[in-house]
């Protein structure tokens, strides 16, 4: 049974986590695997507490992930999230892993929130992943290389909303964005841009041909829907309802849903249509491979008026030629 890293659903059983993800003394509520040749064994059941002793016998045995069953997953995800800042703050914690488990634990609610978009209580925690993914950007250029070294780029949905996510707000970072309101409202925006598309159904979203003008009719309320959407549960500001509606809107207006063009459109949703087209290139469809970043972005310039130029270029340097080899 393979078990792929990186991936939010490694097997139809277990889960693979980060050893550093676990706060000593804390009781886990979900049971330890370790897994010794292909074999998944119980290493802690979920009523004892994690104490540092358990940790150093790990590390002393070369152990750094460990494993949790999938049923124990939302309990797994609901003690992520209520340690995330911890994780965050804490010196021992190598930040590379810290963008490792932010990535993995924002696929895993996105998930949540596309299954049930208008349950209050999922956009509220989008809003803390978000402000958590916001606090590593604002550490520097380093913190979205290791994002994008843990990023996935199979498409979902769910991988989709959170690469967009990440990449808007490295690039908002990058043109001088620093305010952390101004940047939750984007990255809060960009998280759930896609949520209307959760009306419409896979067999559409996932179709190997060109749609139908029925079906590309349908496709093209997404933005709308997601707004509507969003605003139902009324806990996000105003202002992250503009990359909802308008990340598909383009400078030369040739966008949708309202054709508006460069001067209509918020600069929020300028830069996450800049990600989501590039996200979407640059990631594995059931029905073509990934482009690679270089042509993906050549692509998007020679879109003449489609993109805010500056923007783009900015996007460019950002990934700049040493970044793009990770890719
Ligand atoms: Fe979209
Ligand atoms: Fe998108």
């Amino acid at each position: 049974m393979a078990v792929i890293y990186g991936e939010t659903v490694k097997t139809d059983e277990y889960l693979i986590i980060y050893l550093d993800s676990l706060r000593i003394n804390s009781v886990l509520n979900f049971d330890l695997y370790i897994k010794k040749a292909g074999e998944y064994i119980l290493y802690r059941s979920a009523r004892l507490p994690f104490e540092e002793k358990n940790r150093q016998n790990l590390l002393d045995n070369n152990i750094d992930r460990l494993y949790i069953p999938l049923d124990n997953r939302r309990n797994y995800q609901e003690y992520i999230e209520g340690n995330i800042r911890e994780i965050i703050e804490d010196p021992q914690i190598k930040e590379s892993t810290k963008a490792g488990i932010v990535y993995d634990s924002a696929k895993l609610l996105v998930k949540d929130v596309l299954n049930n978009p208008t349950l209050g209580e999922n956009i509220k925690r989008s809003q803390a992943m978000v402000e958590a993914t916001v606090t590593l950007i604002l550490r520097g250029q380093s913190a979205f290389h290791n994002l994008l070294r843990v990023m996935s780029f199979d498409y979902y949905t769910y991988t989709h909303s959170v690469n967009v996510c990440t990449f808007s707000l490295a690039l908002a970072r990058y043109i001088g964005i620093e305010n952390v309101r101004e940047l939750n409202d984007l990255g809060t925006g960009a998280l759930l841009h896609d949520v209307g598309k959760t009306k419409i159904s896979e067999t559409i979203l996932n179709k190997r041909g060109p749609l139908t003008k029925s079906e590309m009719q349908l496709v093209k309320k997404h933005p709308r829907w997601g707004c509507d959407i969003i605003k139902e549960t009324d806990i996000i500001n105003p202002e992250s309802y503009f990359p909802v509606i308008e990340h598909h809107e383009r400078e030369n207006g040739s966008g949708y849903p309202n054709g508006i063009g460069a001067d209509k459109t918020h600069a929020y949703s300028k830069i996450v249509a800049i990600a989501d087209v590039f996200d979407a290139m640059t990631t594995k469809r059931v029905y073509r491979d990934a482009m690679a970043a270089f042509p993906a972005l050549k692509t998007m310039f020679d879109d003449k008026g489609a993109f805010d130029k500056h923007l783009l270029e900015h996007f460019t340097r950002l990934m700049g030629p040493s970044k793009l080899s990770d890719l």
